[in-house]
């Protein structure tokens, strides 16, 4: 199965979401996964994620410094099977490109996990504490993911 994470600016929640998800395929020995991140806007194309995400990732044990913001692009509609996004205003920009003949399923991660909230909040223009609240949320919708994928696995 392969995943992609979708944010607005692919340097805060999204790719939080890769290394995240990215460590629990690596320590749960699962190896048939693509796992990507993109943003719905192009402002920080080849720019590393934001240095406040690197920090409190880096203090749970996720290393996102060597990842690269990159845009969402139409093609992302074939090589991925699942592409789940940050928030609503995400979706609905994917939503708006889909291809009539699109396969890849297309969902906001949180609701998709059974979370209390189904949008991770925009850390970008608040304080530290928002990073921890993203990284909170992302972990635990991440175990569910984690299930569904072994799951589509014994099919
Ligand atoms: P992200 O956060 O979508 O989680 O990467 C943002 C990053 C940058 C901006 C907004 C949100 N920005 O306005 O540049």
């Amino acid at each position: 199965m392969n995943i992609l994470f979708v944010c607005l600016g692919n340097i805060c929640r999204s790719p939080t979401a890769e290394g995240v998800f990215r460590l629990r395929l690596q320590q749960a020995g699962v190896e048939h996964c693509l796992v990507d991140s993109a943003g719905t806007a192009g402002w920080h194309e080849g720019k590393a994620p934001d240095s406040r995400t690197c920090r409190a990732a880096r203090t749970r044990g996720y290393e996102l410094g060597t990842l690269r913001a990159r845009q969402f692009r139409v093609e992302d509609f074939q090589r991925f099977d699942l592409i789940l996004a940050m928030d609503r205003s995400n979706l609905a920009y994917l939503l708006s490109l889909r291809p009539r003949e699109c396969r890849a399923q297309l969902d906001l991660l949180l609701a998709r996990y059974g979370l209390e909230i189904d949008e991770v909040p925009d850390p970008y223009y608040g304080g530290e504490q928002g990073f921890e609240q993203v990284l909170d949320l992302i972990e635990r919708a991440c175990d569910g993911l984690l299930a569904e994928v072994r799951r589509a696995a014994c099919r």
